[in-house]
């Protein structure tokens, strides 16, 4: 072997070394701002859509429960989320779509259990709330129940995204 082939083999050596170390460090430098950028892909939401729920004649003055499905995006994939929601016609004729989500620690209200009549009531930490879905003082729940926007369109009743409102 010549001088010559040994000197060609280090620096060979030295430029696959430099570029493997250097790429190795652009590539720790990149990822977390790739990460940063594609992040919102990977974040779990809705389409936004508002989903056909019932029909405005279903409806009384009475919460009734009713069950839908809404489309969820988590990055790239698309799957269906069961949602529930106890809607009731207020005495204006005002339509009141409520989310059976407690606001204490998230269990399932029910409404009108016979030991709370006209109430809903969370099993889990004895919290109640009013028709209108707000919270009774003295019971766990920090705040009302969520409200989901609604349109009605067509005599039909479409529900989208659930919301806190102000007030106890
Ligand atoms: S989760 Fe409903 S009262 Fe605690």
């Amino acid at each position: 072997m010549s001088n010559n082939e040994h000197d060609v083999t280090r620096r060979q050596f030295l430029n696959y070394t430099l570029t493997g170390v250097g790429g190795f460090m652009a590539a720790g430098m990149l990822m977390p701002m790739l990460r940063f950028a594609v992040d919102p892909l990977l974040q779990n939401k809705t389409s936004g859509k508002m989903v056909a729920v019932t029909n405005v004649s279903q409806l009384t003055n009475e919460p009734q429960r009713f069950t839908f499905k809404v489309k969820k995006v988590d990055g790239w994939h698309t799957f269906e989320e069961q949602k529930i929601a106890y809607i009731y016609k207020k005495e204006n004729g005002e339509i009141l779509a409520l989310s059976p989500i407690c606001t204490h620690l998230g269990c399932t209200v029910s409404w009108n259990d016979p030991a709370f009549p006209n109430e809903f009531h969370c099993p889990c930490h004895g919290g109640r709330y009013t028709k209108s879905g707000i919270n009774i003082p003295g019971t766990p729940p920090p705040e009302p129940l969520h409200v989901y926007d609604q349109k009605v369109k067509g005599g039909t009743v479409y529900l989208g995204e659930d919301h806190p409102r102000g007030g106890s």
